[in-house]
């Protein structure tokens, strides 16, 4: 980016933005006409939407950036730019070409469960795992839409955007001082315990919108790691954000191209059970069949090789060995990804915490034989339910009176075993992105412990709520 910026300043110093910024300062009185100017300006894009203009203006720089194909365009007075893959004018391009490159190896996704397996396919429609990406509609997308609401202004009062909702279309509309252009939201990637952030495609390539939205303050923000004052609308999916977001996707090589009508999107039944097309023809073909054919059991698989399934996307910054989707229920992790980074794990590079490693690290680990599923239902949605977790906790340890700190004046222990002993935090081997600082929550940390410093947070926590 600062090499970018460095080339423009270059380029423009030449230009018309120069003059004008000289004129400026030599004549005092002018200040009062710009001021005016902005105050204007100011208005303008508060009222109505404005008809969207195609094509940048002659006084901007417009480049190709030929490696990554995305073009820049840029502003003297302006440090940010725009960067898109399509062509400045142009909107991005709907892909001509369905044809896979690879067969799919038998992901059916979840609708196919529903007529044997009613109770689990509704439960589950209710997880983080089946919202975690979701095709854009009015039921799905979070945030406003309505005027006043629908805005985010950067830093650089000449960069803004705008969340417009037209006829089954969701955009993001971008104003780059007078240049505005359009970039449809299409998929969307987060259940919104936290976030939603957007992706679209042009042609076969899948790239992240600049905006966010975050469910705390219900505001929309600039996306994880951009630069706040840039309208950055080329940031490639890697396979890998989709190998966790994802139940199945066709890749076509070169980063971020996939066949569009491939996904099935949503972490589904089979990214735990396998490809299940095998499983539902056979039960469709033998209705009166009570054993199960064809499908993977996690509850048979020994406690590693369980938890290995949730290894793919809760083991932390682990790359992929081959390509994504590789992995089989049964198969184990080291097979196709890379150990975890601990410098990149140190420095939040993924946000989510390695629950895997973690765990592993706690006494009760050590000596029981917990898996995930001990305090997990995969089928069901029990976000937030403290009391619920607890009594996981009290399987094993029976009662409250089995915590060495029972009993205590003012504290109900056996409502909430988790705020002593699996604190919220984002240190050590937990990682966070943040966007403009400490967005994302904290999540719990799951090396169960004897925690001092935990239990006096927590202890001032109950005072402050009486
Ligand atoms: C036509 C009926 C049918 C369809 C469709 C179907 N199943 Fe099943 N499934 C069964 C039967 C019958 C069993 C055995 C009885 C049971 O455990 O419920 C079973 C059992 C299972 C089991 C437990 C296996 C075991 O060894 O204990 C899993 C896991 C499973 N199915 C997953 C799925 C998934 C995922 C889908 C959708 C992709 C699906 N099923 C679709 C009929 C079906
Ligand atoms: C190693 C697996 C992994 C990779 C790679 C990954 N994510 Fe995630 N992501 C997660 C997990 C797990 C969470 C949930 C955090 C939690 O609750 O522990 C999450 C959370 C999120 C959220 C917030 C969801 C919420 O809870 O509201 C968004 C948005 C998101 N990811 C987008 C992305 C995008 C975009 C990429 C790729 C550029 C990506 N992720 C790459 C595993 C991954
Ligand atoms: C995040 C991983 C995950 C997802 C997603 C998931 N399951 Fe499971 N499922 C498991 C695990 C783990 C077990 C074993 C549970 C145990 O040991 O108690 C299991 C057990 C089962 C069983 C057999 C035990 C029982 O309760 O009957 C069936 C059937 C089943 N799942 C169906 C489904 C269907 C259908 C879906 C999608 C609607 C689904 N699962 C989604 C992980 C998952
Ligand atoms: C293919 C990737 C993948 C697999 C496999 C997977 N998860 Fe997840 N899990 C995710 C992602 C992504 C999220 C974040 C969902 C969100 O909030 O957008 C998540 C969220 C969760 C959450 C938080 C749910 C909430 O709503 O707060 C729990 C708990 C969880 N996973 C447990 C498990 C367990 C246990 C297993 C294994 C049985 C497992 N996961 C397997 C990707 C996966
Ligand atoms: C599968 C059984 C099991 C579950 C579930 C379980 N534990 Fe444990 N835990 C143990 C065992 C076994 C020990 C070691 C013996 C002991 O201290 O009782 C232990 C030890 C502990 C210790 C002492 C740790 C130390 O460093 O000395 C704490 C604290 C603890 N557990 C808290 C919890 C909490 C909180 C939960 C729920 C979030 C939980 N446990 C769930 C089995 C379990
Ligand atoms: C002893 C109980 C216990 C075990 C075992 C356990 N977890 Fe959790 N986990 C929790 C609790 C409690 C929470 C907080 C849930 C909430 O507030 O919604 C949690 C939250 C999570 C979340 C949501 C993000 C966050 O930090 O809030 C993910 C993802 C997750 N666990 C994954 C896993 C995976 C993967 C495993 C196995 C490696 C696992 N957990 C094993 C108790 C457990
Ligand atoms: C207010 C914070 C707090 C709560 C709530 C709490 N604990 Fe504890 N727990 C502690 C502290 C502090 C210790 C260490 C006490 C000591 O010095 O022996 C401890 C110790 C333990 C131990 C180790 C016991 C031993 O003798 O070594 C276990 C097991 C345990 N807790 C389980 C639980 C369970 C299960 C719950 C929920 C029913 C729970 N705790 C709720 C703070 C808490």
């Amino acid at each position: 980016m600062n090499l970018k910026r460095g080339l423009i300043i270059i380029s423009v110093v030449v230009g018309a933005g120069w003059v004008i910024r000289q004129s400026v300062q030599e004549h005092p009185e002018d200040e009062l006409i710009r001021d005016l100017v902005r105050e204007r300006q100011q208005q303008e894009a508060s009222e109505a939407v404005a008809p969207v203009r195609t094509e940048p203006s002659s006084d901007m720089v417009v480049s190709l950036i030929p490696e990554g194909k995305v073009w820049f365009v840029g502003k003297y007075e302006d440090g940010g730019g725009v960067e898109i893959p399509f062509q400045p004018g142009y909107r991005p391009e709907k892909s001509t070409d369905e044809t896979p490159v690879e067969e799919n190896p038998g992901f059916v996704g979840v609708e196919a469960c529903q007529e044997c397996h009613e109770e689990k396919y509704h439960s589950f429609l209710a997880t983080g795992h089946y919202k975690t990406s979701r095709p854009v509609n009015e039921q799905t997308i979070d945030g406003r839409f309505d005027k006043g609401f629908n805005g985010f202004q950067t830093s650089d009062p000449n960069v803004s955007f705008e969340m417009i909702h037209r006829g089954n279309e969701f955009l993001q509309q971008v104003h780059f001082f007078d240049w505005s252009f359009e970039v449809p939201m299409e998929i969307i990637m987060g259940s919104s315990k936290m976030a939603q952030t957007y992706l679209y495609w042009h042609r076969d390539r899948l790239y992240q919108h600049n905006v966010t939205h975050i469910t705390d303050g219900d505001q929309w923000i600039n996306s994880p790691g951009y630069i706040d004052g840039d309208a950055a609308y080329a940031r490639p999916i890697p396979q890998r954000c989709l190998d966790c977001h994802l139940t199945y996707f066709d890749y076509r090589g070169n980063r971020n191209r996939y066949t569009p009508g491939s996904l099935i999107l949503g972490v589904t039944c089979e990214r735990c059970h396998g490809p299940a097309e095998g499983h539902v023809n056979h039960h469709r073909d033998h209705r009166d069949a009570e054993k199960a054919v064809a499908i993977t059991n996690p509850a048979d698989l020994d406690r590693k090789l369980q938890m290995d399934i949730c290894g793919q996307c809760h083991g932390g910054s682990r790359e992929l060995k081959g390509d994504a989707l590789s992995f089989r229920p049964g198969d184990p992790l080291e097979d196709h990804y890379f150990p975890p980074d601990d410098e990149q794990d140190a420095k939040n590079s993924v946000h989510t915490s390695n629950q895997l490693n973690r765990l592993a690290e706690s006494v009760c680990f050590q000596q029981s034989q917990m898996t995930c599923v001990d305090c997990h239902d995969p089928h069901h949605n029990e976000r937030g339910d403290d009391q619920l977790f607890s009594n996981r906790c009290m399987t094993c340890h029976e009662n409250e009176s089995d915590c060495g700190y029972y009993p205590q004046e003012g504290v109900d222990f056996a409502s909430n075993c988790i705020d002593c002993h699996m604190p919220r935090r984002s240190t050590e081997n937990l990682r966070l992105e943040s966007v403009e600082g400490d967005v994302f929550p904290p999540l719990r940390d799951h090396k169960i412990r004897i925690d001092e410093a935990a239990t006096q947070r927590y202890l001032e926590s109950l005072q402050g709520s009486r």
